[in-house]
């Protein structure tokens, strides 16, 4: 389609953030103007040190402002001295449930060029997707403390799983993996947890029921990390609730060879609100400000957007152009190379430009 303008709002956020997200938005701008998609960036200096100067982590209007845009681009939140659950709830959160991103999307894949630390047999491959319910489950608000300071202090927090929040993550999941003409793993814990998890794995399976074609086997939490290192070839499709998938896709990002390639989407499918892509990796403020982040991720994630908006060969013209550079061994030290961030960003702008 001709020239087709797409808004993003652009975070970078805290440390590493701030350095991946500049060439992220070059790569974007480069493949978008060959694909009649032109960007519009509004930028945002959201961020623990906007915490430090206002009390806040985004200003009172700040969601408004957010869905003006048709997408948004995240670096990572979070530095020494504000504490994480103020960055987390102050900002992440807020933008992932209002927007109703109620799926976090995770790819696990083995990049060529990349060594996995796992030992992998010969011919086995890495290649599954983490669908991870993104707004209720676990992490919810429901609780409190009583009796503080006292030998009879406790704390209560609450699980909320709803069968349409359980029924649209599995829904996406099936859908996933019969496009991809493989199983569905599901991640529970109905032995232990009896009574949100025996829900999940029975929702799971009801809405299974559209989906004849899909092979769905529950896996308990436990069993299933354990496989994610003994045979990660097994998996296709991978659906968990919202903090089994957190744990499951740190995992799922180790083994692919460095956190700092894995990417994530925070989707509303039905395009109702923004979606939100970012790299799973954090603010990294053991090596800020060294020029040595790995901008993989974030570019991953810039790719997912594009698959996002409809515009797949974009999206798969970057994956090429990052799979390419690793190839040429153009690595920052994370995956054992010596390249800064802007050499990776440039190889990956190089390859796009050159088409291979
Ligand atoms: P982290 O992901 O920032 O760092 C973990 C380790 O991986 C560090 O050794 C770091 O140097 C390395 N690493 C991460 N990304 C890399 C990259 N792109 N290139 C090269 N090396 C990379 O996780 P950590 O240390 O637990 O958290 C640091 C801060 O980030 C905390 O404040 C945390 O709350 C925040 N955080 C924010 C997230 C977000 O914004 N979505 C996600 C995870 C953490
Ligand atoms: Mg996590």
């Amino acid at each position: 389609d001709a020239s087709r303008k797409v808004t993003v709002a652009v975070i970078p956020g805290d440390g590493i953030g701030t350095e991946v997200m500049d060439p992220t938005l070059r790569i974007l701008e480069e493949v978008g103007s060959r694909h009649g998609l032109q960007f519009a960036w509004q930028h945002h200096d959201w961020s623990c040190e906007h915490y430090t100067r206002t009390g806040r982590m985004m200003p009172e209007d700040g969601l408004d402002q957010l869905a003006q845009a048709d997408q948004i681009l995240l670096g990572a939140v979070g530095y020494p001295g504000v504490p994480d659950h103020v960055s987390l709830w102050g900002l992440l959160i807020p933008i992932r449930r209002t927007f109703r991103q109620y799926i976090n999307l995770r790819p696990v894949k083995l990049m060529p060029g990349i060594e996995s630390p796992l030992r992998l047999r010969d011919g086995q491959d890495i290649d599954f997707v983490v669908v991870r319910e993104n707004n209720e489950g676990e992490y919810s608000e429901v609780g409190g403390r009583m009796y503080r300071g006292t030998p009879e202090e406790f704390a209560v927090q609450e699980s909320v799983f709803t069968r349409r929040g359980v029924e649209r993550a599995a829904r996406y999941a099936l859908e996933l993996a019969d496009s991809r003409g493989g199983g569905l793993a599901s991640a529970t814990k109905s032995n232990g947890i009896v009574h949100t998890m025996p829900f999940w794995d029975q929702v799971v399976h009801e809405t299974a029921k559209d989906f004849p074609g899909v092979h769905v086997r529950d896996y308990h939490i436990d069993a299933l990390s354990a496989l994610f290192v003994l045979d990660p070839g097994r998996f296709d499709v991978v659906v968990a609730s919202n903090l089994f998938g957190d744990i499951l896709t740190d995992l799922g990002a180790a083994i692919i060879g460095s956190i700092g390639i894995a990417p994530s989407g925070n989707l509303n499918p039905e395009g109702e609100f923004p979606s939100m892509f970012e790299p799973v990796h954090g603010s990294a403020p053991d090596i800020a400000g060294q020029g040595i982040a790995n901008p993989l991720g974030q570019i991953w994630a810039a790719s997912m957007m594009l698959d996002h908006l409809g515009h797949e060969r974009a999206g798969a013209e970057v994956l090429a152009a990052v799979e390419a550079t690793l190839v040429a061994g153009v690595k920052t030290p994370d995956l054992g190379g010596t390249a800064t961030t802007t050499e990776v960003a440039d190889a990956v702008l190089a390859h796009l430009t050159t088409g291979r």
